[in-house]
């Protein structure tokens, strides 16, 4: 496979990004909630992520998809059933998706998020069952029936985004936008090349990629800078209902299974801050990039590769590649905004307020 995944039939260049997309400043003058699937490997931050967005009234979730990443998928859609069930949305369809990325073997986080994907703790098994529609058949039937009115959060390996689109390329054109937790343009935290959901399917990332679908890109640039304290676990606490028990649950284990039991500080919230820029657009800042996913490398795979800028340049061909003119050039075009700026604080604030009050 070369440098990138290429889809046969799907959208080589972006259309205007974020164009079609309702955005939070149409909610406030009165749009309405934003249709989101969430696709997701429950996994800890994604835990709050979930909670977050069916605890947000800008947002409606259509749909919950689970797919392997964190932990195996035999946990992450027991995980994804539970807490679409404590925050009592049993009306939100889950299916399960993907069991393996693309065409590697699955590597696991477990010792950021627990045995159990939800630092150990233990909520009583959910009686929501699954749907029995597979999560690729599940988002292509969503998207072709909220056409151009329907955005997808990926907070996990992209692998059942990819399948969907590879199932069905005419969705790329449908879907409004694709938000997601991944990537870095400062370094991962698996290698020092690739952020954990990049890393985990960097072929699936890179089929997104080239979708020609607008993305938003949630990597560690920012969320490295929103950090989980015992202050917020405190204000967890404080909250009443099930929802902010079962956060202040997950969120005191991961502090304790992260730093020891003394420390202020614990791991980062990537995925929910990803779900708050639906919410609230100025939490983060996003600027314009051309983004490639390196797929070929054995020790740079998942690794995100920004142009901010022409000209653009592949690395120079190999003295087997036979006669090629010039240094690889190739057309910069913008296919990302990627987060480069985030107010940490207004984040927080948000979270806790929208696990904490009102409490089910
Ligand atoms: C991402 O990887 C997972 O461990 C988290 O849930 C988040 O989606 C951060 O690199
Ligand atoms: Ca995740």
């Amino acid at each position: 496979m070369s440098g990138g995944v290429f889809m046969s039939g799907m959208l080589s260049s972006p259309r205007t990004l974020f164009g079609a997309t309702q955005s939070a400043d149409a909610l406030a003058a009165g749009g309405g909630a934003q249709n989101i699937i969430i696709d997701t490997d429950p996994g800890v931050d994604d835990a709050f992520a979930l909670l977050l967005a069916m605890r947000s009234s800008e947002l409606k979730v259509v749909a919950v998809t689970a797919v392997a990443g964190n932990v195996p998928l035999s946990l992450t859609l027991p995980n994804a059933l539970r807490l679409v069930e404590i925050a009592g949305r049993q009306d939100i369809p889950v299916a399960g998706g993907a069991s393996s990325p693309l065409i590697r073997k699955l590597v696991t986080a477990a010792y950021a998020h627990g045995n159990n994907g939800l630092a150990g703790v233990e909520f009583p098994p959910a009686r929501l069952q699954p749907v029995k529609e597979p999560a690729s058949d599940l988002i292509c039937r969503m998207v072709r029936e909220n056409a151009r009115n329907i955005c997808i959060v990926g907070i996990g390996p992209l692998t059942n985004i990819a399948l969907a689109l590879r199932q069905d390329p005419e969705i790329g054109s449908m879907v409004s936008s694709i938000v997601l937790m991944g990537g870095s343009l400062s370094g991962g935290n698996v290698t020092p090349a690739a952020e954990f959901n990049f890393y985990v399917d960097p072929e699936a990332a890179s089929i997104v990629f080239s979708s020609g679908i607008p993305i938003r890109m949630v990597g560690l640039d920012v969320t490295r800078k929103v950090q989980l304290t015992a202050r917020h676990v405190q204000a967890l606490q404080a909250g009443k209902g099930r929802v902010s028990e079962a956060a202040a649950r997950i969120a005191e284990a991961v502090m304790k299974m992260h730093r020891g039991a003394d420390s202020e500080r614990g791991p980062n919230l990537h995925d929910p801050l990803a779900v708050s820029s639906l919410i609230r657009p100025d939490i983060l800042i996003f600027e314009d990039y051309q983004i490639e996913i390196e797929t070929t490398g054995s020790i740079t795979a998942g690794e995100s590769v920004g142009w901010k800028h022409g000209p653009a340049r592949h690395s120079a061909p190999m003295e087997t590649a036979g006669v090629t003119e010039g240094p690889n050039d190739f057309l910069f075009r913008a296919n990302a905004k990627v987060a480069t700026g985030v107010d940490s604080e207004k984040f927080f604030e948000l979270l806790i307020s929208r696990l904490t009050t009102d409490g089910i």
